[in-house]
């Protein structure tokens, strides 16, 4: 992450804090912000005026292309805060590259480094005090930009803003999830956008997503788009199946998003001894292996949930409750990730960075 200021940001103070209304002890993510708020223009050709300033609403005009061809990208990353008081980044360089990875997918201009980290370093000494305490407890950090060139025909903006929010929160899913398997909509496809922190992948998650909760399912199982017989992400997040003692999550691809928290656990599995295997895995060997007992877990990987166990999964009219294990792998991954987060256990592989 850059440490040097070279970026002349501009500072518009707030009258009053408004930490003292904030209910820490009930935090439901992402509904509260912090006092301030990070932009940066694209106009002419350029990233310009990079502004710090109170939260709050912001104009944009109905004609902006954004509404009405979603050019659009976000990243979600985190800050722990340890028990000295120090707040901790997670792994931002991969959060950095890939969101302009995204952004090039979606014909929207790389955001220089230094407007990233510059800006989001900025924005943490204004407003790092509101990073929670207690484990498992983050500032959820939210860089997104989009397209806002008036005007639409169907051409990528010429103008963009870039921004950061900052909000605190606890976890995401509370509990384990019921999975349901999909068997006729699709996250994403090959050579389209799937592997891209794109708004739209998360908008058209939405209706098949309700179809599930309608029979009782928390998220979805995706599948890939030709046969619905490869397992690929769940919900919002990568997905790893434990089959006897081996971790097995599928490769990232087109479809399929390059998850940190996924790319974390494969690392600290191999590092901790366990067996893992990267590649593709499909509906009929989870099926047999729930049948037969050796399917032993199911959870979803990202920033947000950190990691979110699965209790069952529907496919097509048939239920498989899977076993609650003491020493389940995603307890002891999400304690040894959260661990090296929260600057309680050696960060061997240098992942975290000192706000
Ligand atoms: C993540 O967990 O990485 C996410 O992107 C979740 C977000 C859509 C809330």
């Amino acid at each position: 992450m850059q440490q040097q200021n070279t970026l002349p940001i501009e500072i518009k103070r707030i009258e009053s804090s408004k930490i003292n209304q904030v209910d820490f002890e009930n935090l439901t993510f992402g509904n509260v912000f912090t006092d301030y708020m990070l932009s940066c223009d694209y106009v002419d050709g350029k990233w310009q005026n990079p502004v710090i300033e109170p939260y709050g609403t912001i104009t944009i005009s109905p004609g902006a292309r954004v509404f009405h061809y979603g050019q659009a990208i976000f990243e979600g990353m985190k800050a722990y805060r340890d028990e000295q008081d120090d707040v901790w980044l997670f792994r931002p360089e991969e959060n950095f590259i890939r969101f302009n990875k995204s952004s090039v997918r979606l014909a929207i201009p790389e955001v220089p480094r230094e407007v990233f980290f510059e800006g989001l370093q900025a924005l943490l000494n204004l407003d790092k005090h509101w990073c929670p305490k207690g484990y498992g407890n983050s500032l959820y950090i939210r860089p997104f930009v989009f397209g806002n060139q008036v005007g639409v025909s169907a051409a990528p903006s010429s103008n963009y803003k870039f921004m950061i929010l900052l909000s605190p929160v606890n976890a995401y899913y509370k509990g384990d999830v019921k999975v349901l398997i999909a068997e006729n909509y699709s996250r994403a496809a090959n050579g389209g956008v799937g592997a891209a922190k794109a708004a739209g992948n998360y908008g058209a998650q939405f209706y098949p997503t309700n179809l599930a909760k309608e029979k009782g399912f928390d998220q979805i199982i995706w599948t890939d788009d030709c046969s619905h017989q490869y397992l690929e992400e769940a919900g919002t997040m990568n997905v790893f199946f434990r089959i006897n003692d081996t971790l097995i999550t599928a490769p990232t691809s087109d479809r399929i998003l390059d998850g940190v928290t996924r790319k974390s656990i494969i690392d600290l599995a191999q590092r901790d001894g366990l067996a893992v295997e990267v590649r593709k895995i499909t509906v009929t060997e989870l099926i047999d292996a729930a049948k037969n007992k050796s399917l032993k877990e199911i959870f979803g990987a990202g920033t947000a949930a950190v990691i979110s166990p699965v209790s069952g999964f529907g496919f097509k009219e048939d239920y498989f409750d899977l076993p609650s294990l003491e020493d389940s792998f995603a307890k002891r991954m999400k304690k040894s990730l959260l661990d090296i987060q929260h600057n309680k256990a050696e960060d061997t592989f240098n992942w975290t960075y000192k706000v």
